[in-house]
């Protein structure tokens, strides 16, 4: 069975929680990580080959750092740059974990990967929800990660 068939309210399954790595230093986000190309309309595809990803456009990022799983837009919202080839940091504030962020290395901007906010200027990243889904077959302690766009309200 295809598993992208199975999208519902706009969520689409994007594989097993145990297929993404932790990356748990100020780390590249590549190798652990997955593209999937999901337009509004049509068939969500994972992107083959993460470093010529294509039009970035309809892409999101999924990966999971420091335990938690998330799914950003692919592309840079300041000027298009593919942000798998960003780093993952902690945001701190005199010693204290305060969020993570994401810096693209095209100019050097950074993004809070739970809010999308911009260190500079009005830019945000678009940030998508994710959640984690048991598995149907009896046993199973894997989970499925799921994505959707974040529905506007209002
Ligand atoms: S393209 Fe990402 S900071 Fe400019």
């Amino acid at each position: 069975m295809n598993p992208f068939t199975r999208e519902t309210a706009g969520w689409h399954p994007v594989g097993l929680a145990s297929e993404f790595p932790s990356i748990d230093d100020n780390a590249r986000i590549v190798p652990r990580c997955k593209a999937f190309n999901i337009p509004t309309k049509g068939v969500i595809e994972q992107v083959e080959d993460i470093d010529l990803p294509g039009v970035l456009k309809d892409q999101v990022l999924v990966f999971k750092y420091k335990g938690k799983y998330h799914a950003v837009d692919h592309q840079c919202p300041h000027s298009s740059f593919p942000l798998s080839r960003g780093q993952l940091f902690d945001i701190e504030d005199f010693g204290v974990v305060l969020s993570a962020g994401l810096t693209c290395p095209k100019h050097g901007w950074s993004f809070d990967i739970f809010s999308g906010q911009a260190d500079r200027g009005n830019y945000k990243l678009k940030v998508w929800e994710v959640q984690l889904r048991d598995l149907s077959e009896p046993g199973s302690t894997d989970q499925e990660v799921w994505v959707r766009r974040k529905q506007r309200i209002g």
